[in-house]
């Protein structure tokens, strides 16, 4: 499974904060917001990379996480030059993908609790797995409608009336039609090429599974200043009481088996000295004693 990490768009919800640095290289709590997503997919299995982001930010990203081979995978960056639709990220990495599945997550989602995704990447086979959970304000979201016996039966991008409490969240996993579904879709009505309509393409052809995030996980998404800040607090609160951290692509990595113990070691040894680093000594010094 290929994996796309879409972190453009213009983030005007944040403006200041940015002016200068994109929403996804912003702080939550204690590294960017980046690291949560990236972390889920490698959590996931995911070693072959697709970064995409403005022309400006770009630079940013590598400069952050490099070739990935730090965390043992390859990461190709590749630029959307205007915010032309979550779909279109399909288009600019079709060379990427190639024939094999993908799965796209947003720069600025959060997901934390239990290994749904890894889960899902691992029983994936063909159509489409997206997600749908319960939130308080699904008219912001792609809403999903249940039919009685919990199957999918519509799916509405920002609906007046919304006809469930199921949002979709920014986590997709497609076979490889997505590339020729991608290439033929129109934009929607607000000018940009919309992933409601790939999954509505999907629904369509009867290859849509739509799987409900259990209560207790937790899907953040950190585009507006109190939602970034509530996202801080919970990382914080969460990191404090079980003394773990919430995406640490480097420790992921390592758990997951993608870095042996001395590439770890290593990797952690480059580090400057900082709570981060003693965070990853101390997984180091617990694998040492195992
Ligand atoms: P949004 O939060 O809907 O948009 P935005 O990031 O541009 O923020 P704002 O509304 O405050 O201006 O986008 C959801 C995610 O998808 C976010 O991580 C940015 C990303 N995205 C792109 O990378 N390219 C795009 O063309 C779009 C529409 C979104």
């Amino acid at each position: 499974m290929k994996g796309i990490i879409l972190a453009g768009g213009a983030g005007s919800r944040l403006y200041p904060l940015t002016l200068v640095a994109s929403k996804q290289l912003q702080p939550v709590y204690d590294k960017p917001m980046i690291y949560y997503p990236f972390t889920t997919l490698l959590e996931g299995g995911v070693r072959e990379f697709c970064l995409i982001s403005t022309p400006q930010d770009l630079p940013r990203f590598r400069q952050l996480l490099g070739d990935g081979s730090r965390f043992g995978v390859t990461i190709d960056y590749r630029e959307q030059a205007r915010p032309e639709g979550i779909a279109q990220a399909f288009r600019i990495a079709d060379s990427f993908i190639g024939q094999d599945p993908v799965t796209l997550i947003l720069g600025d989602n959060i997901f934390w609790g239990g290994d749904v995704f890894t889960r899902a990447f691992g029983e994936f086979k063909t159509g489409a797995t997206i997600f749908g959970y319960h939130v308080l304000d699904p008219e912001r979201y792609g809403v999903v409608e249940f039919d009685s016996t919990g199957k999918a039966v519509s799916i509405e991008e920002k609906p007046k009336q919304p006809k469930s409490n199921y949002a979709v969240p920014g986590l997709y996993i497609y076979d490889n039609q997505i590339v020729s579904i991608a290439r033929d879709l129109k934009p929607g009505a607000r000018g940009e090429l919309e992933i409601t309509d790939v999954n509505l393409e999907y629904l369509r052809r009867g290859r849509l599974q739509v799987c409900r995030l259990e209560r207790g996980f937790a899907w953040l998404d950190a585009g507006t200043s109190s939602s970034l800040h509530e996202a801080s607090a919970y990382v914080q609160t969460i990191e404090k009481r079980q003394g773990i951290k919430i995406g640490c692509p480097e420790e992921a990595a390592f758990r997951s088996g993608i870095l042996s113990l001395a590439q770890f070691e290593t990797v952690v040894n480059a580090m400057p000295n900082c709570e981060y680093r003693a965070y990853l000594e101390g997984a180091v010094a617990e694998a040492k004693r195992r």
